[in-house]
């Protein structure tokens, strides 16, 4: 078997592992529900089955290897998702799209003729398309998790929490190096070029994430409660993915990046920078770089929430085997975090030729930098130099964040 073969026979297993993934989170579905759009900034349920398929089409099939297309109409309908200003909702109907057996035929032909002719695709482009399905698949997660209850098949048992308020005390950070970016040669999207090295000053930061419970003493103070939490009877519920639990006060608060920065400056700290993450994950007291907080070693369950361990954060001292080198507690997983640095190029920035709105698109300092990873991140998107963005009043985010100090 030739080198070409194996490496495509391990591409082609992680393709279908990927659509695994994504056929699981659709079969959460109630069939009436695929027509729904759980959140208004977003499309119906019905475009993301299409769309997946239509993505590898277009850029496996018809932009690399210019096999002529089945379905233009299709290719052209499911090729892009929106991101319009919040509160400004797109109007289609339902009966605007196709029924639920045109889509899965489209999707079934694609498949197989994508299997025909993975050998020949770059490598570089099976990765584009296997991280965007799994991006999907966290995004998926999220809009399911704004569908109504009922809208769903029900799913396991709730999370136990802890109910004693855990102490979030500040760690120091001494003065160093942070790497930022992919190396060269190394699989990445465009926004993780190039590779390069700031220095970063010393800093305290907190050790866990801004838990529920702390951002409870805020919304006690005034401020308003953020989308995760509802209120019945004088108490305040976490909306689950398919419950609602009493609010678990040591699980990291998800939040907007305007209720972060709020947040921030009610306690007289600020959001960590994106570099300030990378030293706090990173760093070592020997003054070098781990490529993941725990060390060198790929993802394992001890180590976070991530990797679709579960639908819903952990309390944030689940995971000590996953702390960084200073001690510092769920840099990876159990949730995005939001940084105070605007999502812009790196110095050598230059767009993905086969996909250039990929991040350019969204260069527009109106999109922030969040670091780590939520419980639906895949694995293969915790590496150091993975870089997430959205908009700061966008609430819908499995996101929260951590202060700092100087
Ligand atoms: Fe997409």
């Amino acid at each position: 078997m030739s080198t070409a073969t194996l490496v495509g026979g391990a591409l082609q297993e992680r393709l279908d592992s990927a659509r695994q993934r994504t056929d699981s989170i659709f079969r959460l579905l109630k069939p009436e529900a695929l027509y729904s759009r759980p959140i208004p900034e977003r499309h119906r349920l019905v475009f993301y089955l299409g769309h997946l398929e239509a993505f590898d089409w277009n850029l496996i099939c018809r932009k690399t290897l210019n096999v002529p297309s089945f379905h233009p109409q299709f290719d052209a309908l499911f090729e892009f998702g929106i991101d319009p200003p919040v509160g400004q909702a797109a109007t289609d109907q339902p009966s605007d799209w196709p029924s639920f057996e045109e889509i899965q035929a489209y999707n079934e032909r694609v498949r197989s003729r994508i299997d025909e002719l993975l050998d020949r695709a770059p490598e570089q482009i099976i990765q584009v398309v296997l991280e965007h399905r799994l991006m999907h698949a966290e995004t998926l997660a999220y809009l399911l998790h704004n569908l109504a209850y009922d809208q769903k098949l029900p799913g396991g048992a709730p999370l136990v929490y802890c109910a004693n308020r855990l102490a979030n005390p500040m760690i120091e950070i001494a003065s160093g190096v942070a790497t930022l970016g992919q190396k060269a040669g190394e699989f990445g999207w465009d926004n993780e070029f190039a590779e390069h090295q700031v220095n970063v000053p010393g800093f305290r930061v907190s050790k866990f994430k801004i838990t529920n419970g702390q951002y409870l003493d805020f919304v006690q103070d005034g401020a308003s409660a953020p989308h995760f939490w509802t209120r019945r009877g004088g108490q305040w519920f976490y909306r689950g993915m398919f419950s609602e639990v009493p609010l678990p006060l040591n699980a990291p608060v998800y939040a907007t990046h305007a209720e972060a920065t709020a947040y921030a400056r009610w306690a007289g700290k600020r959001l960590l920078t994106e570099e300030q993450f990378h030293r706090a994950a990173y760093e070592t007291p020997q003054g070098s770089e781990r490529l993941y907080p725990w060390g060198h070693a790929k993802s394992s369950d001890s180590r976070g929430n991530f990797d679709f361990d579960h639908w819903d954060p952990v309390d944030v001292d689940a995971n000590p085997a996953g702390d960084s080198a200073s001690g510092v507690s769920q840099l990876v997983g159990n949730g995005w975090e939001w940084t105070a640095t605007q999502f812009g190029p790196f110095a050598g920035f230059q767009p993905m030729p086969f996909y250039p709105g990929y991040s350019q698109n969204f260069f527009d300092e109106e999109h922030y930098v969040m670091k780590g990873g939520s419980p639906v991140t895949a694995a293969c998107m915790l590496r150091r130099s993975f870089r997430n963005w959205f908009r700061p009043n966008y609430p819908y985010v499995y996101a929260g964040f951590r202060l700092v100090e100087d």
